[in-house]
This record gives C-alpha cells, sequence and structure tokens, in this order.
C-alpha cells in the first residue's frame, strides 16, 4: 500500500495513520511530496517503514520509480490530500513522484482532503473532487472543526481511525465485486432514472416526517450508470454530493417525486428506484409553525403515492429495480414486493445492521429476479455493490 503525503498541516496525523496501517499487517511505502516534507520528517517515516522516503522522478535508485510504485500498490491512500495535489491529479499531471504514481496505478485511490474551509468549498476544488469520485476515486471528505490558525470550519482532515478503517473496507471489498467492475459492460445509449434519498412530507413549514435514507445507494448507482456511459437522470430527495455528468433533479416530497418519475418514464430504458419514499405523510400540512404552547398536534396522516406500483403498471419495455429496506424476514419480503409491484429486479438490504443500509458507506444486498434467481451480494462498499448491480442489469439489457 502507498501511503501519499502532501503538503499541509494534518501531515502531522499521517504517522499515526502509517502506524495504525501498519498494525492491520499493511506494507506500507510512504511517498511525500517537497511541500510535505516541510510538515513530517522524512526520518520517522523511515524509522518506521525500514524504507527511504521518496518524493522526487530524478534521484531514487529506482529508475522508474514513476510507474513502478503505482503498479505494486494494492491501494493509494493520499492523506493529507492538498487542494494542489487534488488538482494535479483530476487534470492527469505527473510531475512529482506521487502525482506521478497515482496517474501510473489502476489500483484503488482513497483522497482524505484537509484544507481551509473557503479551498475545499472553492467551485475549482468541488469540481475536481466531482470528476475524480466520478472516475472510481475514493474521497472520504473532510469534516468541521478547528482548523490551522484557529479557524473553526469544514476542511478538517479525517480522524486516523476513520482513515484506515476506510481503507480496510476498500481493500476488503476491493476483490469479487470490483472484478466485476474490471470487466464493466458499457451502458452507451441507454436512459437511466434513478430515484435516491428520502423524502421528506411537510407537517408544518419547519418540521417534516422523513426516514434514515441518505441517498448514497441511489447516488452510486447513478454515478456507476453514469461511468458506463448511460445518460443518466438522478432525481434526488437527498443533500449528498451528486456525480458529476449526470442530469440532477432535486425534490423533497413523495408527490414532487411521482411526477419528475412519471414525467421521464417513457423516455427511459431501465429505472432503479432506490429512495426511501415515505409511505405516510399528513393529510394537512399547518400554513404556520405549529406552536409548542399548543400543545402536542394530533397527526391524521394518508397514504402517499406508490410509485414502483405505478410504474409496475405503466411499464412498456422498461427494466424496472426496486429497492426494498427491510428489519427483518429480508428474502420472503422482498420476494412479496417483488410479485406485488410487478418489476423485474429487487434489491434487498437488510437495514438492522450497523455495517449496511442507511447512513453508512458500506452495504450487503441480496437480489431477486423476477425468474426467480437469488444473488447474495456480500459487505461492501455502495459503489462496489452499485457496480455489481449495475453490472448485472447492463448484463440483462444484453440478453
Ligand atoms: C503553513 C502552510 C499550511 C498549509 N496547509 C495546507 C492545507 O492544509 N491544505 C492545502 O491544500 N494546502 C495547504 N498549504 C498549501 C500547500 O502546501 C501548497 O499548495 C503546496 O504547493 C502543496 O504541494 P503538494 O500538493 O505537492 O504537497 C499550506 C501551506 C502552508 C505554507
Amino acid at each position: 500500500m502507498i501511503l501519499g503525503i502532501s503538503g499541509g498541516i494534518a501531515a502531522y496525523k499521517s504517522v499515526e495513520i502509517l502506524r495504525r496501517l501498519q498494525r492491520t499487517g499493511a506494507d506500507v511505502v510512504p511517498v511525500v511530496t517537497e511541500a510535505g516534507r516541510k510538515f513530517v520528517a522524512p526520518m520517522a517515516l523511515e524509522s518506521l517503514t525500514g524504507r527511504r522516503v521518496s518524493s522526487s522522478l530524478w534521484n531514487d535508485t529506482d529508475p522508474i520509480p514513476h510507474t513502478s510504485l503505482g503498479q505494486r500498490a494494492d491501494l493509494i491512500l493520499v492523506a493529507p490530500a492538498t487542494a494542489d495535489l487534488i488538482a494535479r491529479y483530476r487534470a492527469g499531471l505527473a510531475s512529482d513522484l506521487l502525482a506521478a504514481t497515482l496517474l501510473a496505478s489502476r489500483a484503488p485511490v482513497l483522497l482524505c482532503p484537509a484544507m481551509h474551509t473557503e479551498m475545499w468549498e472553492h467551485p475549482a476544488t468541488q469540481e475536481n473532487i466531482d470528476v475524480l469520485q466520478g472516475r472510481g476515486v475514493h474521497v472520504l471528505e473532510p469534516a468541521e472543526g478547528s482548523l490551522a490558525g484557529g479557524d473553526m470550519g469544514i476542511g478538517r482532515m479525517r480522524e486516523p481511525a476513520e482513515i484506515v478503517e476506510k481503507a480496510q473496507q476498500i481493500l476488503l471489498s476491493d476483490s469479487p465485486l470490483t472484478d466485476l467492475a474490471d470487466a464493466a459492460r458499457r451502458m452507451e445509449g441507454v436512459r437511466v432514472l434513478v430515484t435516491a434519498g428520502g423524502t421528506r412530507e411537510s407537517i408544518d413549514p419547519v418540521r417534516f416526517i422523513g426516514n434514515r435514507s441518505s441517498g448514497k445507494m441511489g447516488h452510486a448507482i447513478a454515478a456507476e450508470a453514469a461511468r458506463r456511459g448511460a445518460a443518466v437522470v438522478l432525481v434526488t430527495a437527498s443533500d449528498a454530493r451528486t456525480p458529476a455528468g449526470i442530469e440532477v433533479i432535486r425534490v423533497q416530497t413523495a408527490a414532487e417525486m411521482e411526477k419528475e418519475v412519471l414525467s421521464r418514464f417513457a423516455d427511459s430504458d431501465v429505472v432503479f428506484m432506490a429512495a426511501a419514499v415515505a409511505d405516510f405523510r399528513p393529510r394537512v400540512e399547518a400554513g404556520s409553525k405549529i406552536k409548542k404552547s399548543d400543545g402536542p398536534p394530533l397527526l391524521e396522516l394518508e397514504p402517499t403515492p406508490d410509485i414502483l406500483a405505478r410504474l409496475g403498471e405503466e411499464k412498456a419495455s422498461q427494466f424496472v429495480v426496486g429497492f426494498a429496506a427491510e428489519t427483518d424476514d429480508l428474502v420472503e419480503n422482498a420476494k412479496a414486493k417483488l410479485e406485488r409491484k410487478k418489476i423485474d429486479l429487487i434489491v434487498a438490504n437488510d437495514v438492522s445492521a450497523a455495517d449496511s443500509g442507511f447512513e453508512v458507506d458500506t452495504n450487503r444486498a441480496v437480489l431477486l429476479w423476477r425468474a426467480g434467481e437469488v444473488e447474495d451480494l456480500p459487505l461492501a462498499l455502495k459503489s462496489e455493490i452499485a457496480a455489481a448491480i449495475v453490472e448485472r442489469v447492463a448484463g440483462a439489457l444484453e440478453d
């Protein structure tokens, strides 16, 4: 594994990251930029790894370090990743050893950005991150907290424990499912509609009924389909980052989602209904904020439109994929839903486990096909699960 360290204050944490990685049994090769050397002493990294710390393309004993390092790596973790390094990587520059290593590698990459809020929020950095994520690069987005110079805000690098856990998840999930992603079936000319996120049903102007869906799974599916060349429309109720290169329509309620989905259904070849659409909504939305002093209101609920069932009814040649989040009797409940909604495939996931389902970055799923086939997808990153699902659906379209 390569630990890339670029020139930000957070580089002081990279020694701890290195130690933690070593404790997991990883063989870590540090590659530090010239700016990075100003923040972390190469001697510390050399003592811990027993290797020379490389920075330059020119003064290494290995005649071709810029390609050999990246080719041998099972993962390239960059922590911290500066705004400049991220820009170089996005642009495909190979002007220093770390940037060249990133460019000359097919290994999975995990970037852990760290920078001041203004640099992180700058459209240039945000666009660079979007593009890199669209290429399959993993990004552990910075957290909010105190930054160098006493400022507060978003931009603080994630803690070493979290970074190492994420790196392990990537290595773990980089086995059977990534093989599929490598063998990616292309989807040029396929029109894909994806829904994502949990809808919000208003009680009054400030309160709503919602659910725990983060939208990450749906966004990962949209990114994966776009990566394979599909024309993707994402109807999302989530604030999660939207992948580059796709049309994004933001909605709040089940009714808004229904309207957007139905108006695009006829022009779609595949629909992934990954959104967690509310089943009930308040019958009446109060026009002004309900006062606490009036006591708890009695909410009368009514069912929301069943978008998936509607698609099942109206479907012509479209391939419709539903998602079932269950806490018990996963397969039985999902099978019943597949029949009831008359769709082609159900992706069922157990949302009662801590490492799958809502809010987390990992998931495990069971695929139930109309013809009766059932397949387990083991615990993996949502992006990897998305790759496996999209790969199989692309295969079904070819058949
Ligand atoms: C004291 C100091 C702290 C810095 N901290 C950061 C930082 O946290 N994040 C960042 O993106 N750049 C930071 N920079 C700017 C980078 O060091 C600079 O852009 C450099 O060219 C990055 O080189 P590299 O990407 O090759 O490591 C800092 C600069 C200085 C002088």
